[in-house]
């Protein structure tokens, strides 16, 4: 099972950015959990992170007859982009929202999730372990309808 793992603006700077609300693991740490949990779940895991709204548009688009399904957290964009909501719905592949921060508990402007309406499951608030559970959600499903 192939997946494309999806990161957006900002993430890069985890380590950096915010480390009350983000943690101290980097972005290569969490690149690397991601890899190794993919690898545990017998899936490949493809790993793409852009700042760039239309970068990311792109990428979904091109999971398109490549892809079996799509963990997808938009950052910034989750709560702003119509664009990256299309595009999920246009591949229509099975598709998992994940943040690492619990942002139902954040500010009023973080409590819309765009690309959550075109996702199945969302793991919030569990930082780098919602990216495993994403990836266990899309295996497991995988395995029903196998
Ligand atoms: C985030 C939450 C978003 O609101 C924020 O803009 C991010 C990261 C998270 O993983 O907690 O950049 O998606």
């Amino acid at each position: 099972m192939k997946l494309l793992v999806i990161n957006g603006p900002n993430l890069n700077m985890l380590g950096i950015r915010e480390k009350q609300i983000y943690g101290t693991q980097t972005y290569e740490d969490l690149k690397a959990y991601i890899l190794e949990q993919a690898a545990l779940l017998g899936m490949e895991a493809e790993i793409f992170q852009s700042n760039h709204e239309g970068d990311l548009v792109d990428r979904i688009q091109a999971a398109y007859g490549t892809a079996d399904g799509i963990v997808i957290n938009p950052a910034a964009y989750t709560h702003t982009s119509v664009a990256i909501l299309d595009a999920l719905k246009a591949v229509s592949l099975p598709a998992v929202e994940v943040h690492l921060s619990d942002v139902t508990k954040r500010e009023p402007f973080r409590q819309i999730s765009y690309a959550g309406m075109a996702c199945e499951a969302h793991f919030i608030g569990l930082g780098f372990e919602g990216y495993r559970e994403a990836m266990a959600y899309l295996a497991a499903k995988r395995k029903d309808h196998n």
